[in-house]
């Protein structure tokens, strides 16, 4: 009896351990901090363990926390549950240490790809938000911080006291599913010469004729080209193409280029009529790197950087000055003061210009073409002078200096709108962003400036840039424009180009030959507004980026200190089968015809009947799936595909019976080819 009850004590303490042992197995908590943050990814900074981003005390309006991760929108980290997690918890908002700024953000706690959790758009000031969420059977555990819609400036945020409540688990694995290291796809090009210009180009009668072909290869090399209307020549060390044609006609002429190592032909449509720009715009703008630090001597560097890089070879034309390169209403720096205009209304450059002349013949005398900016208002964006009451002045001066390009940038123009006091423009400090209601209203000062730069002796490309009100791109062309941005201001964010990417369908039908829509400037390289840093888009985001660029027949605008270029950017920028898509004569934008949760599938449609398409992955996860529904992108028949970033074939397929195999990186790309097969 005795050893009997002996053994029920043993055995009761048995149990008694088993359960204390499972209780305590059920009831772990696993801090965010304590895992391995290596995999987190963030706009700006490293993710900070129990400390803020600039390794302070997690505050949130002045409540303080132990724990917690400092980070900086955007910022993503994800978790593999693998179903062993219970709920997660949190505090978050923004950090007080960047109390004077005005950062916004969106804390999104996602499940298996769905939204579980948002904090909505939070603010400096704003109370520590809590986040309680179940996770029972979540495999993924996705923590986001998006920029919450005014760019990432400042963005310091914190998931404070962030936790995960387990069945057990005692940590849990984190992973990226977006890859950080650049790699490259575009093959070099060969020694052998290749023509890479557009097929088609356009000029009005008694123009000044200005057209380099653009060629890859060894050097030297010479050019010569048949069949030239009467009043053109080509240089043959240069490649250069200059002179006037009078006559209105379409002119098929073959371009040659002859190297050590053989020769290539190309032929080029002219198309000498009322259109220019018939092929989207391409080439690189101040604003996006300088903005207001913008100077000749930093304008010349980008256009020699634009030669030496070997950019030039790959059909880049245009060096765009943004603002800042007149005076300033009343700005402290002594480079950007002086009178607006001089004795004779005439509009004067800033100190850090002087001379416009020179520089338009230096920028010429490259090869390259060059573009200005100006304002419909009485001031430009950045409070420099606008061309308000002075268009017909401004038009002429400007094509007396020798631009062949003007951005023509609404900003103040709402002041003209809402009534200027006293009449004067001038005494106007203030941005009026009124977006001018009625459409006759939105349009007139685009009219009046596209009327007088068709007066003027030489063609100047008009970029309209009013941000896409007035669902601009309905009318646009009819004011004479070339090309209208559609949205607001890129940044180099996911959230801004995904953004603008997804927005910019809605223009896809106005898109042709001679009117282009703009979804804004490339955000790639060293970017920056005045202080440059890498683009934070992540490689697989640049070629999104750069591979939606060209399927909607944007301008390609490089918005980058072009004196930094790394191999990754010109990979990027130097891939002439991907540049083909975006100068295709048929000038279609393409649109998204198929989405299969987030792949989205973009086709446009080429000239010569072949179809590009980009396979695009706007989710977190890595795609991996046999694709065979071609009816939906208007394929069918036996098909070669080609995949353009890397230059070779890569199927052959019969679109009634055969599967294509895709792998699409998670925020990014698989652009095709697919041409019908001989
Ligand atoms: C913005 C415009 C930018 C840049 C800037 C200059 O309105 O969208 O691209 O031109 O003005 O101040």
């Amino acid at each position: 009896m005795r050893s009997k009850t002996k053994l029920a004590f043993i055995i009761l303490l048995f149990a008694v351990f088993n359960l204390m042992g499972s209780l305590h197995l059920m009831a772990q908590t696993v801090w965010v901090d304590e895992l391995d943050l290596s995999t987190m990814t963030q706009g700006y900074g490293v993710p900070s363990k129990n400390k803020s981003l600039d390794g302070n005390i997690l505050t949130i309006a002045g409540e303080k926390f132990d724990r917690g991760v400092g980070t900086h929108a955007e910022s993503l980290l994800t978790i593999l549950l693998n179903g062993k997690a219970t709920t997660f918890n949190a505090r978050v908002g923004i950090d007080d240490e960047v109390k004077g700024q005005q950062p916004a953000a969106e804390f999104i706690v996602m499940g298996d790809g769905e939204k579980l959790w948002s904090s909505g758009i939070m603010r400096i000031g704003e109370k520590a938000k809590s986040c309680s969420v179940s996770l029972a059977g979540v495999q993924k555990l996705q923590l986001i911080v998006s920029d919450g819609g005014n760019g990432n400036y400042y963005d310091h945020v914190n998931w404070a006291n962030a936790r995960i409540e387990t069945k057990g688990a005692t940590t849990f694995e984190t992973y990226n599913p977006i890859v950080s290291e650049p790699y490259i796809l575009t093959p070099p090009p060969p020694a052998e010469p290749r023509i890479n210009s557009a097929k088609v180009f356009g000029v009005r009668p008694g123009s000044p004729f200005q057209f380099k072909v653009p060629a890859t290869g060894v050097r030297p090399m010479k050019f010569s080209a048949s069949n030239l209307p009467k009043g053109l020549e080509i240089d043959k060390e240069s490649g250069l193409i200059t002179g006037k044609i009078n006559t209105k006609g379409t002119y098929i002429v073959t371009l040659k280029a002859k190297n050590a190592k053989g020769e290539a032909k190309k032929e080029l449509r002219i198309e000498c009529g009322d259109k220019i720009a018939l092929t989207p715009q391409m080439g690189w703008n101040s604003w996006n790197c300088f903005a207001q630090e913008v100077s000749a001597d930093k304008v010349k560097r980008a256009a020699n950087a634009m030669v030496e890089s070997g950019l030039i070879n790959h059909g880049w034309t245009y060096i765009n000055i943004d603002d800042f390169w007149n005076n300033h209403r009343d700005s402290d720096d002594p480079s950007l003061q002086g009178e607006l205009r001089d004795a004779d209304g005439r509009m004067n450059t800033n100190e850090r210009f002087g001379d416009m002349k020179e520089l338009v013949d230096y920028v010429h005398d490259l090869g390259l073409k060059i573009g200005l900016y100006s304002s419909p208002g009485p001031w430009s964006c950045g409070g420099c002078a606008g061309s308000f009451g002075h268009e017909e002045q401004d038009a002429k001066t400007f094509s007396e200096w020798g631009f062949d390009y003007l951005k023509y940038d609404w900003c103040s123009y709402g002041n003209v709108i809402d009534g200027l006091p006293d009449n004067d423009p001038y005494k106007v400090s203030s941005l009026s962003y009124n977006g001018g209601g009625e459409l006759e209203t939105a349009k007139k000062p685009f009219e009046i400036m596209g009327e007088y730069l068709r007066e003027q002796p030489r063609d100047i490309v008009y970029s309209i840039c009013q941000y896409g009100m007035s669902d601009v791109w309905k009318w646009g062309g009819s004011v004479g424009g070339n090309s209208w941005r559609t949205t607001n201001d890129i940044t180099d964010t996911w959230k801004s180009v995904s953004g603008i990417a997804l927005d910019h369908e809605k223009s896809a039908p106005w898109s042709k030959p001679g009117n282009w829509n703009d979804p804004d400037m490339l955000v790639i390289g060293h970017v920056g507004w005045g202080n440059t840093h890498p683009s934070k888009l992540k490689p697989d985001e640049q070629y999104l980026h750069m591979s939606l660029w060209s399927l909607f027949a944007a301008p390609l605008l490089i918005g980058c200190d072009m004196e930094k270029l790394d191999d990754f950017t010109l990979n990027l920028l130097t891939n002439d089968e991907v540049i083909a898509v975006n100068q295709d004569p048929l000038g279609q934008q393409a649109t998204c015809v198929h989405t299969i949760g987030d792949l989205r599938i973009y086709v446009k449609e080429l000239e010569d009947g072949s179809r590009a398409v980009g396979f695009c992955n706007f989710g977190l996860d890595i795609l991996d799936i046999a694709y065979n529904e071609f009816n939906k992108l208007g394929i069918d028949g036996e098909q070669t595909v080609r995949d353009l970033w890397r230059q070779k074939d890569v199927a052959n397929i019969k679109t009634a019976k055969d599967d294509l195999s895709l792998k699409v990186p998670a925020h990014g790309v698989l652009l095709y080819k697919f041409t019908q097969a001989r």
